[in-house]
């Protein structure tokens, strides 16, 4: 159990760098396996979703190991097929092995994915678009079996543009022969980054950033370099936490217009944005105007990670903000916890109506999902007195090293690893538990 302790009230200050992409890395790491090739992962966030898909990689045969930001992976040793149970479920990303191995082996055993539970996650797009390359997918009690004699280039249209099955249908049709075109593509940023590393490995494929991809063929590369993009959520987490603490933080090393809509919001609510290509600065006052209404959506629009972040930095603000969640249907879990500070927030179906308040007052709340627990953060950041969140490693599996990022801006909090001596204040730990 991983226990957050912060004292709220401070202004932040200072510089930050970016973390590499949790995001983009993952399926860039489930591609590595796709044919026979060494790879050097520059930038490679610390992350516990990153361990876990370095333990798959592992589990199958290929080496893969770290040292500090760079991860080395050897998939020409590539010796199974099939993924165990405990290792698919400890994140969404494992399902992006299945296209994978699909390409690489004609085969793939593995079960259903875990990952952050923010309602029904089905992956019947993920099926859909192999079956249409000719995978033959057999499920049975959350085990899949899938086979594939020889996959054929088809056309793919999605339903919606999933990233997910997106990046399984890329990698399954770098091994599939003839084109490939897939439609209704989601259009996210990691899925350029997908593109960058699979034309890095000798991929012929064009189209990521729009709703079309096509992928023409591969001729593999044995041995490349690539560096992971910055984490734009993790931008997105900084610049909230600024806007709500109030400061003055410069960001560096991140792509600015790919959290636009973000800065737009937090422009429209009195931040001064000042935005560059790899950089960013923002300056607040910490008590923000309201935004009227903001409506998650598919890149390019609002993405649903910043939306929990977002909602954290208006909790205080001079009126009345609604969220409307549109891709996950329960992704709003973290609300009653921001309720315990004290915030005014009522959730309608797939609506959050948050009515700001002049106070937060430090409590204790319970991490329910990666972003939800990092929106618990932030709002005890700008909480009065002190606050502590319960984690059960939600935070870490997306954020390296959040706790010593935000103390060097200038907040104060620590992380408390269950079982070690701390001398932190826990009276309120012991009072609050739940
Ligand atoms: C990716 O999840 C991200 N995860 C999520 O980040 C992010 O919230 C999400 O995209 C949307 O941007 C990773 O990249 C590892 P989707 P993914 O498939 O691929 C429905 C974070 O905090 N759907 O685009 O799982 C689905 O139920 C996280 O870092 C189907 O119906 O997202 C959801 O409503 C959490 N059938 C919507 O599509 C399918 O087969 C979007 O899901 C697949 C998805």
């Amino acid at each position: 159990m991983d226990i957050w302790h912060i004292r709220g009230g401070n202004c932040l200050e200072g510089t930050a760098q970016i973390q590499g992409s949790k995001n983009a890395c993952l399926p860039i790491l489930a591609a590595a396996v796709i044919a026979p090739l060494r790879c050097e992962l520059l930038r490679v966030p610390k992350l516990s979703d990153v361990d876990a898909a370095l333990k798959i990689l592992r589990c199958l045969g290929c080496t893969a190991g770290r040292r500090d930001e760079t991860v080395y992976i050897d998939s020409t040793t590539l010796s199974a097929c099939a993924i165990p149970h405990e290792l698919m479920a400890e994140m969404r990303s494992s399902v992006i092995f299945m296209g994978a191995l699909l390409a690489r082996c004609g085969e793939a055993w593995l079960s259903l994915p875990g990952g952050c539970r923010l309602g029904k996650r089905p992956i019947d797009l993920h099926l859909k678009a192999l079956r249409a390359l000719g995978a033959e997918i057999e499920e049975e009690g959350g085990e899949l079996h899938c086979r594939a004699g020889k996959l054929c280039g088809a056309v793919i249209e999605l339903r919606f543009p999933s990233v997910g099955a997106t990046e399984n249908a890329m990698l399954a049709a770098c091994g599939a022969k003839g084109e490939t075109i897939i439609r209704n593509a989601a259009r996210e940023p990691e899925i350029m980054a997908l593109q960058d590393f699979l034309r890095a490995l000798g991929a012929e494929l064009e189209g990521a950033g729009t709703a079309e991809i096509r992928i023409r063929g591969f001729h593999p590369r044995g041995c490349v370099q690539f560096k992971i993009p910055a984490d734009r959520i993790a931008a997105a987490t900084l610049a909230c936490a600024a806007a709500g603490c109030g400061g003055d933080v410069s960001l560096q090393g991140l792509e600015s217009q790919q959290i636009s809509t973000l800065l737009h919001f937090l422009n429209t609510a009195g931040c001064d944005i000042m935005a560059q290509h790899h950089a960013l600065r923002i300056r607040s006052e910490g008590r923000l105007q309201p935004v009227g209404t903001v409506v998650t959506a598919p890149y390019p629009g609002f993405p649903t990670d910043a939306q929990p972040l977002l909602m954290a930095a208006m909790l205080r603000a001079s009126g009345r903000t609604l969220i409307r969640e549109t891709i996950f249907e329960q992704r709003f879990r973290h609300v009653p916890e921001l309720c315990r500070l004290g915030a005014n927030i009522q959730v309608d179906g797939d609506t959050a109506e948050i009515l700001g308040v002049e106070r937060l007052s430090g409590t204790a709340m319970q991490a329910t999902d990666l972003r939800g627990g990092a929106a618990m953060i932030l709002a005890a950041l700008a909480a009065d007195g002190e606050s502590i969140v319960f984690d059960e490693g939600h935070v870490r599996r997306g954020y390296e090293d959040i706790d010593r990022t935000l103390e060097n801006l200038g907040a104060s909090i620590f992380l408390e690893h269950e079982g070690e001596d701390n001398g932190f204040n826990t009276a309120v730990q012991s009072s609050a538990r739940r």
